[in-house]
């Protein structure tokens, strides 16, 4: 059974659709969910999955090796980042090469970096007039959203589409594959 350690920053839909996917298929198991938001609703989410959940602060993050430490005790296949916000410190993508993945919302290299998350992805793609737009899922490395691609797929950007709009599609988008490219790890 591959064993998941997912990190989450706000509502966390990925996260209980990936959760609730492999407690379904059964060849998978998310172990624990982290966050860096004591306010996010994945929390709320984590308990009724009954999935622990921790919360830490950027002091823990990036200057301490509490983090590290609570990852390595769980032992993960893979470390999840679904909706996640913060960068990622070298001693973990050091620690954990090619076992960090992340979703993102659009399609790299376009629309990534920092401060490009959420609905500011999917405005900045309206206001560029893109004709597409689509999710990507890729190997975490210390660079924000720049690691090797591991799956990218398309949805249409109609004239009509607003953020919010924009972000429903690609939401299914990402509920409907993300899981399906974490089950290529169980092998
Ligand atoms: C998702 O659309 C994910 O692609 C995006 O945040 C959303 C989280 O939604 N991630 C990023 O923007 C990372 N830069 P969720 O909390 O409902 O899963």
């Amino acid at each position: 059974m591959l064993k998941i350690v997912v990190f989450a920053s706000g509502s966390g839909s990925n996260a209980e659709r990936i959760a609730t996917y492999f407690a379904e298929k059964g060849t998978a198991q998310v172990q624990a969910i982290l966050s860096n938001n004591p306010q996010a609703g994945v929390l709320a989410r984590a308990k009724r999955l009954a999935i622990p959940s921790i919360v830490f602060d950027r002091q823990a993050f990036y200057h301490s090796d509490i983090v590290l430490n609570l990852i390595k005790s769980l032992q993960p296949d893979l470390i999840v980042l679904a909706g996640f916000l913060w960068k990622v410190p070298a001693y973990l993508t050091e620690a954990y090469p090619d076992k960090i993945i992340n979703i993102h919302p659009s399609l790299l290299p376009k629309y990534g970096g920092k401060g490009m998350y959420g609905a500011h992805v999917h405005q900045a793609v309206i206001d560029h007039g893109e004709k597409e737009s689509g999710i990507t899922i890729h190997y975490v490395n210390e660079h924000y959203d720049e690691g090797n691609i591991i799956f990218q797929a398309k949805t249409e950007v109609l004239p009509t589409d607003t953020p919010d709009t924009l972000a429903e599609k690609i939401h299914q988008l990402e509920y409907q594959y993300f899981p399906e490219v974490i089950s290529r790890f169980v092998d």
